[in-house]
């Protein structure tokens, strides 16, 4: 279904890029599968066993998303011993941002008193983590930028319908942040690859705006400007998608799975990363899983992911990981990283 079409190759950089630090921040308030069986058709049963989620994060009513995003960067500055100041670039990634302008990049430059930075929002909706990290190491390779903030941060709850079984069950709140800059040769970013599918783009649908009849047909409750998904399409496409994009980006970076240490995915669906691995031969515990604790969170999902294998020792010095997401748009893409902290 997918052509594999070689990427720029890593030698025609002038400079290297990788992830210096990282950081998170979880709203503190716990939803279990058991809270969510008092507020629809649902079951911890059927929930585990259908999508591998226990429980998710909820961000407090009165909070703007922003915040969470900020309490992120600190901790990714901290880590990677970056002043705010030196911040050439700040890019925020989410789906769900609390204003249209001014953007949340904007807020988060604020928030961070990051005054050489520029800054901009950008939507790729579960994939923002990797497109972002692809715009960085671009930034930087060329020698254009030294320090670019990511931040990816999602207030899901906002905007699913919590009278939708088929949606409600998935999602949850989260932030991350890494900072991108200079590495050694041969270390950090050793290739990324995107794609986008438009033509399936109506499978998962959050208005903002204007919604068309077709999408507000799709829509049951009061609150018309909900995320909607056709889950089983989803599915197959990210079973599908998550091997291939696993795969070119090895081979792109001229290594074989052999050299893998680990593969962190975006975290929709247990059974997506199962069958993505099956398809992959790999066993699992190559394979990263946090989605039992914080269900689909969407852009924030590998970050957060990525920081907690760092903590936990999955990821030492020169390890090579592969990052690999897929979301709405639709749009997918993958990382190889060697890591170099
Ligand atoms: O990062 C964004 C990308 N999104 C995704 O990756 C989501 C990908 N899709 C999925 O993860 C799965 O398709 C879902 C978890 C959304 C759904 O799982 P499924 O196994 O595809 O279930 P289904 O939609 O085929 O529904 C099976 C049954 C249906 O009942 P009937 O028609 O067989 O009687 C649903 O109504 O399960 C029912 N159902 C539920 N039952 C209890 C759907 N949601 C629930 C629920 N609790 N929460």
């Amino acid at each position: 279904m997918w052509e594999h079409r070689m990427e720029p190759r890593s030698e025609h950089r002038l400079k290297w890029a990788g992830i210096l630090g990282t950081g998170i921040s979880l709203p503190g308030n716990i939803f279990t599968n058991h809270d969510l069986e008092k507020m629809v058709d649902t079951s911890d049963e059927w929930i585990i066993k259908r999508t591998g989620i226990r429980e998710r994060r909820i961000i407090d009513k009165d909070k703007p998303l922003h915040q969470l995003g900020i309490e992120a960067a600190e901790k990714a500055l901290l880590s990677a011993g970056i002043g705010s100041e030196e911040l050439d670039l700040i890019i925020v990634a989410t789906d769900t941002p609390d204003y249209l302008t001014p953007s949340m990049a904007c807020l988060v430059q604020r928030g961070l008193s990051a005054r050489n930075a520029a800054a901009f929002d950008l939507n790729a909706a579960c994939t923002g983590f990797i497109y972002s990290l692809a715009v960085a190491d671009n930034f930087i390779r060329t020698g254009y930028y030294s320090y670019v903030l990511i931040v990816c941060c999602e207030s899901l709850s906002r905007v699913v319908d919590w009278k939708d079984r088929s949606t409600c069950v998935l999602f949850g709140d989260a932030a991350a942040a890494v900072v991108v800059g200079p590495v050694d040769g041969n270390l950090g970013i050793i290739s990324t690859c995107l794609g986008a599918e438009g033509n399936l783009g109506h499978n998962i649908t959050i208005p903002c705006c204007y919604i068309s009849e077709e999408d507000l047909e799709k829509r049951s409750g009061e609150r018309k400007m909900t995320l909607w998904m056709d889950g089983s399409e989803v599915f197959k496409f990210a079973v599908g998608i998550m091997a291939f994009a696993t795969e070119k980006i090895v081979m792109d970076s001229g290594l074989s799975m052999d050299d893998i240490k680990l593969i962190i995915p975006h975290q929709a669906n247990i059974r997506i990363l199962d069958g993505a691995a099956k398809r992959l031969g790999l066993s699992e515990n190559m394979v990263y899983s946090n989605i039992h604790k914080y269900g689909n969170i969407s852009s924030a999902s590998i970050p957060v992911a990525l920081n907690e294998a760092v903590e936990d020792g999955r990821v030492a010095l020169g390890d090579n990981i592969v990052l690999v997401g897929f979301g709405g748009g639709l749009t997918w893409g993958a990382a190889l990283l060697r890591w170099a902290k």
